[in-house]
């Protein structure tokens, strides 16, 4: 794998994940699934369909109509230009700056290849943020047995509906070598392991990384990967505005005729009500909500692979999940 022959000497700083490509060899099937999921088309560029959430990302989802179904990697912003230019010239494969001429909210990129199975990994900076949308609705008065926060004389009322994404929270990968991967990002990035989880051996065969920003809080991971025979993407992962709004998605998705994956259940590495469902296509996306946050004040928790670890209610991990 070609490196760049510029020095290492310092970390990749990132502040947030942006957005993912997917490209789909039925694109049709593709945009009806993603519109019935929650996510809002922002425009079409001869192959290219964006989607937005309700947040300020220009966009968070891009679907490809491409000759076969494949992953087309995710989006990070970097922090600086400099870091666009140091990662431009230190990261393996990494192309020049390119401005984004095309795309929603514009911008400079690069990208770069992933050193141990080759996934592309998009870098980015100076994209226009666009007006975040009203959410769903006001937040809820939910009445607990010794707590009633909702005033007297007034209800709960619903519309049915996809579950409105408002952004893109995580996305993992299957990748076939894990300790070289675990040293590739976490050496030349901020990420940090919320958890690490090992095998029999007490390899570590599995981690959920956040990004270091100090004290600022932010999503227990963003990113995570296992080891496993074959690279390929895992699923990505979007928050949405509440229970209430995620089981509603839920619902229109099931009576829509969507093949639901694993859910709803709640993790317990990141602690999200989750909601997994394939896509025309097979790949798995989610809904999430209520997920952690941590700082540099959390120490890495260190747990063992098992049936337990992964969910703590819900139905029974699913082999499909697994596969
Ligand atoms: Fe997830």
């Amino acid at each position: 794998m070609a490196e760049a022959s510029n020095p290492v000497t310092r970390k990749i700083n990132l502040v947030r994940i942006a957005h993912v490509y997917y490209i789909h060899k039925h694109i049709e099937k593709a945009r009806q699934f993603l519109e019935a999921f929650g996510f809002q088309e922002v425009s079409r560029n001869g192959l290219n369909t964006y989607y937005r959430g309700v947040g300020s990302e220009p966009f968070v989802y891009c679907a490809i109509e491409g000759p076969a179904d494949k992953f087309g990697g995710a989006a990070f912003v970097v922090e600086s230009v400099e870091d666009l230019e140091y990662a431009s010239k230190t990261l393996p494969n990494a192309t020049s700056v390119q401005k984004l001429k095309d795309e929603p909210g514009g911008g400079l990129r690069v990208t770069f290849e992933d050193p141990v199975d080759g996934y592309p990994f998009h870098l980015v900076w100076g994209q226009a943020p666009i007006d975040t949308r009203p959410t769903v609705r006001e937040k809820i008065k939910f009445n607990f047995p010794d707590e009633k926060t909702r005033p007297g004389n007034q209800f709960q009322r619903f519309n049915k509906g996809p579950a409105p994404v408002h952004k893109l929270g995580h996305f993992g990968m299957c990748v076939t070598d894990f300790a070289k991967t675990y040293n590739f990002y976490i050496s030349r990035f901020n990420f940090r392991p919320s958890d690490l989880v090992y095998d029999d051996y007490g390899r570590d065969v599995t981690t959920f990384l956040h990004l270091d920003r100090g004290l600022e809080l932010v999503d227990h991971h963003c990113f995570f990967f296992f080891e496993g025979p074959v690279s390929h993407v895992h699923h990505s992962s979007y928050e949405t505005y509440d229970f209430d709004t995620q089981l509603l998605g839920h619902d229109y998705l099931r009576e829509k005729g969507y093949e639901n994956c694993w859910g709803v259940g709640r993790h317990v590495m990141g602690s999200q009500i989750f909601d997994y469902w394939f896509d025309p296509s097979r790949f798995i996306v989610e809904h999430y909500v209520d997920g952690d946050l941590v700082n540099s004040s959390h120490k890495t928790n260190r747990s063992k692979a098992g049936p337990g670890n992964l969910h703590v209610w819900g139905p029974d991990l699913p082999l499909e999940f697994l596969q």
